[in-house]
């Protein structure tokens, strides 16, 4: 496996959760790390609880403009994750879908991956890697979310699909179980444990154990195109 060490990666999406863990383990590992997102002291406070190595910059991934100055400014580098996200709009039942909230909603986690991919592609280099990030309701979907599952399986696609465009350039995602973020540990015990309890591992991920996905994936230099799940065996039940 390669070495972080001596590596430059980049992390849209790093002020918090899971790409905050992501960029704590690169920079442990020896890489200098740039972390980005959409709200400047967010991002700036990130930056600074990550401490020597790593820099925050904001980039909104909804504007073009915003994402090819965020890579002008990086310059060269190795590895991009991203694991940009926003929440909500797209779960309810069928018949009284918001078709315009969730047309919208697929503008960070969809076509800000697009958008990152193409102007990363400008500055990456050629043994270097991109993450992305999906979730496990792509293969297991649930009451009141088809869009939700619809979505998750856009980003395994771009996967799939940029690990051919852009050969060599190695292009995976990490699909994602129910994972306890400061996000998810809004949603209060009762809602996480209905999620979790029939697992084979009964209980949420940490951010930790899913940075190591990723971590992998940086490192894993004959590996392109794949789906890494980190879902505590939810795809088994
Ligand atoms: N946690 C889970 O259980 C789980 C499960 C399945 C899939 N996922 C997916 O995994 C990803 C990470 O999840 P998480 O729990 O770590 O979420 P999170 O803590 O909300 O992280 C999402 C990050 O995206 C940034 N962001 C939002 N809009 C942006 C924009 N327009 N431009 C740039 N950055 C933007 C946010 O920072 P700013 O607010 O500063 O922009 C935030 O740092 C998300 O896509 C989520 O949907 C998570």
């Amino acid at each position: 496996m390669a070495e972080l060490s001596g590596t430059k990666v980049i992390v849209i999406g790093g002020a918090s959760g899971v790409g905050f863990a992501v960029a704590a383990a690169a920079l442990a590992g020896g890489a200098e790390v740039v972390v980005g997102s959409s709200q400047a002291p967010r991002i700036q406070a990130a930056a600074e609880k990550l401490g020597h190595g790593a820099t925050g910059r904001t980039v909104d991934v909804k504007d073009e403009g915003s994402v090819a100055a965020f890579f002008d400014v990086a310059g060269r580098f190795d590895h991009l994750v991203f694991t940009a996200g926003d929440w909500g709009h797209m779960f309810g039942p069928t018949r009284e879908l918001d078709i315009d909230a969730s047309k919208a909603r697929m503008e960070v986690r969809f076509w800000g991956a697009a958008r990152v991919a193409k102007h990363a592609m400008r500055h990456i280099a050629s043994a270097g890697s991109i993450t992305l990030t999906g979730g496990m309701l792509a293969h297991r979907p649930m009451r009141g979310a088809p869009l939700v599952t619809a979505s998750a399986n856009t980003t395994e696609g771009l996967a799939m699909g940029l690990a051919r465009d852009l050969a060599p350039v190695r292009v995976n995602a990490v699909c994602l179980g129910l994972i306890m973020s400061e996000q998810v540990l809004a949603m209060g015990d009762a809602a996480i444990s209905s999620f979790t309890v029939n697992l084979p591992l009964p209980r949420g991920g940490t951010v930790e154990e899913a940075a190591e996905a990723y971590l992998y994936l940086m490192r894993a230099t004959y590996v392109t195109g794949q789906i890494v799940r980190v879902d505590g065996g939810g795809s088994l039940v």
